[in-house]
């Protein structure tokens, strides 16, 4: 008898769930709240190995989710998670993410390197980094203000080839120095 009414109640529970969500499909702002834990409740990251989504382009983050999905781009959590979502769903999200504030952080940075960093940026990542890292190009992540510990990250992976570096970038980035390189990250890391 009491299993009998436990399968009614679990029956009619994933009823009721399952006419909720077809009742309303859940918004963007909905959807994003999943991310918040690590990209920050207005897309400003919660810490220094994940980046702010805030003010980068819906393009940018479009491309970047399918990379994680198919598994082109490499990643410690974002392959998994990606693949939970459907292209609609990013794309409400990228959205969302686009047109917040790009988010400022306060971090330690080295004033000889962002010297440095400033000196090279124009003619080697302008291009597609545009308005210092401000903005990117096309489907080119913004990197203005985003933790340098992160872009270390993905430019060791990127240098490792763990990560596919675009054919246009690789021509720029090859011929420089580590330290060069080092450099730019703190140019970008400083820009508010
Ligand atoms: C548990 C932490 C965590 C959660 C939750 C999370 N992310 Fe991420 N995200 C990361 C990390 C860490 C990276 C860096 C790549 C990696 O290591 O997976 C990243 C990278 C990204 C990037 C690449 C940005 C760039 O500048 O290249 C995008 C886009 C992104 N996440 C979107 C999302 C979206 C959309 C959600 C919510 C549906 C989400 N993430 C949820 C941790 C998280
Ligand atoms: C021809 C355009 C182009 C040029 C030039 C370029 N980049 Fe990029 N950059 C991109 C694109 C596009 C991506 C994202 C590609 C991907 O999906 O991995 C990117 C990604 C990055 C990332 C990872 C950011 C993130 O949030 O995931 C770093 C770091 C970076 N570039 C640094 C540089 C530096 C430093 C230079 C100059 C030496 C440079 N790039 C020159 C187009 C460019």
């Amino acid at each position: 008898m009491i299993m009998k009414w436990r399968g009614w109640a679990l029956a009619t529970g994933v009823l009721a769930v399952s006419a909720m969500a077809q009742a309303a499909p859940p918004t963007a702002a909905m959807l994003s709240n999943a991310c918040a834990g690590c990209h920050g409740t207005n897309g400003g990251s919660a810490g220094p190995t994940m980046p702010s989504l805030a003010g980068q382009s819906k393009e940018a983050i479009e491309v970047a989710m399918k990379k994680f999905k198919s598994g082109e781009r490499p990643g410690t959590i974002m392959g998994r998670l990606a693949k939970g979502y459907s292209e609609a769903e990013v794309t409400a999200m990228a959205e969302l993410f686009s047109k917040q504030k790009l988010h400022i952080t306060t971090q330690t940075l080295d004033k000889a390197k962002i010297a440095k960093g400033a000196s090279l940026q124009e003619s080697n990542c302008g291009r597609c980094h545009i308005e210092d890292g401000k903005e990117g190009k096309d489907d080119t992540p913004a990197m203005a203000s985003q933790w340098l510990p992160y872009m270390q990250m993905q430019m060791a992976d990127y240098l490792s080839g763990k990560r596919k570096m675009p054919e246009k970038m690789k021509e720029k980035v090859d011929p420089m120095s580590k330290e060069d390189i080092e450099a730019l990250l703190h140019f970008y890391a400083s820009v508010k």
